[in-house]
């Protein structure tokens, strides 16, 4: 039997050591959160002492570089969770042995005869079983592919980070979504729009000669959350990134993110052509601007040939597109999918597209804009579609357009960077958002239709799928900013994995593996994580309350502003308060965009009755005296809210505190001062909104609410600080 060879002994020996010297030199380290969920600490002696029983030595079959980062992965893994190497071998000779491959790399994987349900799973799909090879007991991590076996290789890491036996593996995985893309919105300049951590991680002056190994970590952490895509730069695009010069430093970063299966993608600006070569138009259907976009891509393809194609926001917030040449949307994306197609590129296509018309509903203007081209998107465009109707708010119901597109792979467009969510200063667990979106019932099939099956194509059978989160990573040594928040990071990933995942098996995976695996931490962590979002929607926007943040930068709060050049940017057209009561009418009697859903969804929605109390303000203009299911009046409900989220904030202060002991001094002190910082703001958001609707509803503040510390004048006039 042979094994391609990968690296010869010595070399390989030398990365172990220099792997395990630079483990050594980052534990010693007070503990930054650099490593993210991929720490491999030390296991109790215990545990340990078990795995190494079952891991005496490691075989990785194949001479690729995926091949070569996953036997870099175990090495350094293995070493860190078990206090020593296991035995790197060539073949399998012991008992216990790791034996990780594909059937083409290694004959002894080919041998086992699992082809057909390895080909079951795909080429990202991976098993890691428990088997014989020949008279030795093996643990076999096995795919079709390279990358597939790293996925397993990962997989396989965090059984041992979250002590979960290894006696009898039978572990079948294959990812549910096929692409699984990060967007950066970051500039040319270093800057990311949106963006709380820092600085761009891409350091383009820097690029194609000089690469950080930052790069290399960015990419280990997708991979082992089987995110494979990225898109380097904003959706507010600079056409400059499609120069030769950039694109060697696209194809440098490249270089490095193929060793992990991680594709690079680029948000492509529609006017490009005219910008960079002098065209005299961007029409889609100008043959001469259709060549144009043919040569760059072949350009692309010869620098990238694993490129994953572009990234489009057209006609949206001031960008060019089609619609500038009386060409549809449909028209554009086909345009740039054709000069993709060769190279199996694909075009997403996002559908945030809202031009303002006298006595519009924001929350209508993707679906009158997108829906009618349902069936005339070309095979290998996708409709990347923000998870609600108006802008990574809080709180949203879901988009309209999931379900009404049966002929259109469409994609959700999810918001990891908190925008309108406290920024990096809040702690709040975006899984459970994240979870209520894709729970969403569409009633596009009937009943059951939710969100995730029409994203995952079991319901309409769509051949491409895909999940896309706006990044929250930046060049912060813990790179979200907060410690937590490293957590959104992980959620997106494991949810574009498998969008059924629950937020508790998340939660608990990314604790055991980021903070700590005793069991009475682990588990007041997770309920604090799993609360947090309810908890900030409490604070912020309770009820169905939208897009009341400070303009421009959308920190804290101002539901008073009315300044914006645009009437759909300002609270007050989102809110819409007034002596009668609050709330956006989107029924019949209002701008009737309820009627967007499918019947049973419009019927649920419509109704006083029976909308869920979370959607209520979204979908009604309800009376302050409206009597609301728990009794209360809607005025005083809502001021409960506001305290619930308060009184939370307050409560998981103390609880951290109380976790000290159970967490290292660094971190620990770190997410204490930044709930500090929450605990303040989400004091500030009470108090303003409240004295703020106060004006309108004449109504005292119920009992147990209390009252605010500042005049509504002093609210107004001030900017929180982040
Ligand atoms: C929001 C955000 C912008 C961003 C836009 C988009 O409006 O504030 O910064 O460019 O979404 O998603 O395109």
């Amino acid at each position: 039997m042979t094994f391609a060879k990968s690296q010869t002994g010595t070399s390989f020996i030398t990365s172990v050591v220099l792997a395990i010297i630079l483990f050594t030199a980052t534990t010693s380290r007070a503990d930054d959160g650099y490593r993210l969920w991929l720490r491999y600490d030390p296991l109790p002696q215990l545990v340990a002492n078990q795995f190494r029983s079952r891991l005496t030595s490691i075989v990785v079959a194949g001479n690729s570089d995926i091949a070569a980062a996953i036997r870099s992965e175990l090495a350094n893994g293995l070493t860190g969770l078990l206090g020593t190497a296991p035995a790197t071998k060539t073949t399998v000779t012991d008992d216990a042995t790791l034996l990780i491959g594909t059937p083409a790399s290694s004959s002894l994987i080919a041998r086992l005869r699992w082809d057909e349900q390895l080909s079951a799973l795909g080429p990202e799909g991976y098993v890691i079983r428990s088997a014989r090879i020949g008279p030795h007991s093996a643990i076999v991590i096995a795919s079709q592919s390279d990358v597939g076996a790293l996925y397993g290789s990962f997989a396989f890491l965090r059984l041992l980070q979250t002590q979960q036996p290894i006696a009898n593996l039978n572990v079948s995985e294959k990812p549910r979504l096929r692409l699984r893309v990060l967007d950066h919105w970051d500039n040319l300049d270093g800057s990311i729009e949106r963006g709380y951590a820092g600085q761009s991680l891409w350091n383009w002056s820097a690029l194609p000669n000089n690469i950080d190994p930052r790069l290399r970590d960015y990419a280990r952490a997708n991979a082992s959350i089987g995110i494979n895509g990225s898109t380097l730069n904003n959706v507010n695009a600079d056409a400059q990134i499609l120069t030769p010069d950039y694109l060697k430093k696209v194809a440098a970063i490249a270089n490095v993110f193929r060793a992990y299966g991680l594709h690079v993608y680029l948000s492509a600006r529609f006017s490009a052509p005219m910008e960079l070569s002098g065209l005299k138009t961007a029409d889609p259907l100008d043959p001469e601007v259709a060549l144009w976009w043919k040569k760059k891509a072949d350009e692309i393809y010869t620098l990238i040939p694993d490129f994953g194609g572009f990234v489009v926001k057209a006609n949206s917030e001031g960008q060019p597109g089609p619609r500038t040449y009386n060409r549809t949307h449909a028209d554009g994306a086909n345009m740039l999918a054709a000069a993709l197609a060769p190279h199996s590129g694909v075009v997403l296509w996002r559908a945030f597209v809202y031009d303002m018309k006298p006595g519009y509903d924001r929350a209508g203007a993707a679906f009158e804009n997108l829906q009618p081209f349902d069936g005339k998107f070309a095979a290998n465009v996708m409709l990347q579609v923000k998870n609600g109707p108006i802008d990574f708010q809080p709180r949203e119901p879901f988009h309209p357009l999931f379900g009404a597109m049966p002929k259109t792979q469409v994609v959700p467009e999810l918001q990891i960077t908190q925008e309108y969510l406290g920024f990096s200063n809040h702690l709040v667990f975006l899984a459970q958002m994240w979870r209520e979106f894709l729970d969403s019932d569409t009633h596009a099939k009937g009943k059951g239709s939710t969100v995730s099956k029409v994203v995952d194509g079991s319901l309409y059978g769509q051949r491409l799928t895909g999940l896309v989160g706006v990044a929250n990573t930046g060049s912060d040594r813990n790179w979200t900013g907060h410690h937590f928040l490293q957590a959104n990071w992980y959620a997106f990933g494991r949810l574009a994995w498998n969008p059924d995942l629950p937020s508790q098996t998340i939660a608990d995976e990314w604790i055991r593996m980021t903070f700590t695996n005793d069991a009475a931490a682990v588990n007041t962590i997770s309920q604090l994580m799993l609360q947090s979002w309810e908890a900030l929607v409490d604070y912020m926007t309770p009820l169905g309350l939208h897009h009341i943040m400070w303009g421009k930068t959308h920190y804290g709060p101002a539901p008073w502003w009315d300044t914006e050049k645009r009437e759909d940017w300002n609270p007050v057209y989102f809110h819409r308060a007034d002596a009668k009561g609050i709330g956006f009418d989107r029924t019949a009697t209002g701008s009737n965009t309820v009627a967007q859903y499918h019947p049973d969804v419009r019927d649920k929605f419509a109704n006083l009755q029976t909308c869920p109390e979370k959607f209520l303000l979204w979908f009604h203009h309800v009376p302050w005296d409206h009597r609301m299911r728990s009794g209360n009046i809607l005025w005083d409900e809502m001021a409960l809210h506001y305290q619930r989220g308060v009184d939370w904030v307050r409560r998981t202060n103390k609880q951290w505190n109380e976790l000290a002991g159970v967490i290292d001094r660094e971190r620990h002190a770190a997410v204490a001062s930044k709930l500090a910082i929450q605990e303040r703001d989400a004091v500030w958001w009470r108090d303003a909104c409240l004295s703020y609707f106060q004006t309108f509803s004449k109504r005292p503040l119920p009992s147990g609410v209390e009252a605010p510390a500042k005049s509504l004048e002093e609210y107004k006039a001030t900017a929180l600080s982040w």
